[in-house]
């Protein structure tokens, strides 16, 4: 609680002393929130003011996926484009050293797009296919800076440290197939093939908060189009709370997966960790999606180009109330998220 509000008294301060159009340096003292200041600025970084040159196409590239593609905000690529980033890198093994994983193999590669498992991914990996060659980046670096902004344009989704310099993936590699999860797997075999990619059951129940913004389309062809949660515009924890509750919430679809490590012995006290913290999964979301999209890479040899990305939408500054005890889910005021919208996405609307 006491760091909770520290964090939201650093935002402020920092918040306050932004010079127009956002220096990097403004950037995230805070480790993951930020926004709604309310003082007119849009934190949105300028390739005026880039720090590394490296990181410079990427600008052009952000411009092109959170402006042409998403409008800066939580649509249908958006949300699309985070499950790409899975499972781009969530193919890999660690058996398999420095192959594979999130090298962008879902741009390149036609027959794994192809895959049953890929439905409803291919609208998006069409949209950002051209882009590669556009802006200079190889396919892995601009799928998963796809992914990430996927996740900020959501409002309540936290930053993630961004990577360029992901080698293409070999002429004629295919991602191995059959690794992705299927919901209705037994929860052994799932945390057992997560282990195998290289992640604990914590970070596994972070991961699948991204659900929090997701839609089903192909699990059940009645309610096709449903939402995981009622609240899928914003990356919030109301996911966790409903999936572990007795009855869905009305409209919404659960993934048997999901309702399955809300309650097993094994994976529950991880999961319950998130209920009715945001703050707590955020950082640890981030941390996850971080490792995801650098699976098969040493990080040691690609450059930290998170210079580029926007201020996170603080949920924080649209709760209903917004002031003493937070309730452990507080409904968020369509109005003032919306005004949070403007701000912090305003180039891209
Ligand atoms: C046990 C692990 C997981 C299983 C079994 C699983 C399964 C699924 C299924 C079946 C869907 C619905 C697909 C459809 O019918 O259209 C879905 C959607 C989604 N998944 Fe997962 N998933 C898992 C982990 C993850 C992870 C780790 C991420 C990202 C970090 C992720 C992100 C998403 C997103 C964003 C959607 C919504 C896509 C959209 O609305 O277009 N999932 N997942
Ligand atoms: C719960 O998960 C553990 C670990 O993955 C697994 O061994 C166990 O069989 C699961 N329990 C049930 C009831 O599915």
């Amino acid at each position: 609680m006491r760091s909770t509000f520290f964090s939201l008294l650093v935002v402020m301060l920092v918040g306050v002393a932004v010079p127009a159009h956002g220096s990097p340096q403004m950037k995230r003292k805070d480790g993951g929130s930020g926004g709604g200041n309310g003082n007119g600025n849009s934190g949105i970084p300028s390739v005026a003011n880039a720090k590394n040159a490296a990181c410079k196409p990427l600008y052009g590239a952000r411009d092109a996926i959170m402006g042409g593609i998403y409008h800066g905000r939580c649509n249908d690529y958006a949300r699309a484009s985070v499950r790409l980033a899975f499972h781009d890198a969530g193919t890999y093994r660690t058996a398999d050293g420095l192959k594979g994983g999130a090298d962008g193999s879902m741009l390149t590669d036609p027959l794994e797009v192809q895959r049953g498992e890929n439905n409803g991914l291919q609208s998006i990996t069409a949209a950002l296919q051209p882009l590669p060659a556009q802006f200079g980046l190889s396919p892995g670096d601009i799928l998963h800076l796809a992914g990430v902004l996927g996740v900020m344009a959501c409002p309540g989704g936290p930053t993630i440290k961004t990577y360029v310099g992901r080698a293409p993936p070999p002429l004629g590699y295919t991602a191995p197939d059959g690794r992705l999860p299927n919901p209705n797997s037994p929860v052994q075999k799932l945390t057992d093939d997560f282990a195998a990619t290289g992640f604990s059951i914590r970070e596994l129940m972070a991961l699948i908060g991204a659900h929090s913004t997701g839609r089903q389309r192909f699990q059940d062809a009645a309610t096709s189009g449903n939402p995981l949660d009622s609240t899928i515009n914003i990356w919030d924890v109301r996911f966790y709370s409903e999936t572990q509750n007795a009855m869905a919430a009305p409209g919404t679809f659960r993934l048997a997966s999901d309702v399955n490590f809300a309650h097993n012995a094994t994976t529950q006290k991880d999961y319950s960790r998130f209920v009715g913290n945001q703050d707590n999964w955020g950082q640890e979301y981030s941390a996850a999606h971080e490792k995801m999209s650098l699976l098969g890479f040493n990080k040691n040899t690609l450059t930290d180009c998170s210079e580029v990305l926007p201020l996170p939408i603080d949920l924080k500054n649209a709760y209903v109330t917004s002031s003493g005890k937070q309730p452990t889910d507080p409904a968020v005021d369509p109005a003032k998220l919306e005004a949070l919208i403007q701000q912090y996405r305003s180039i891209w609307l």
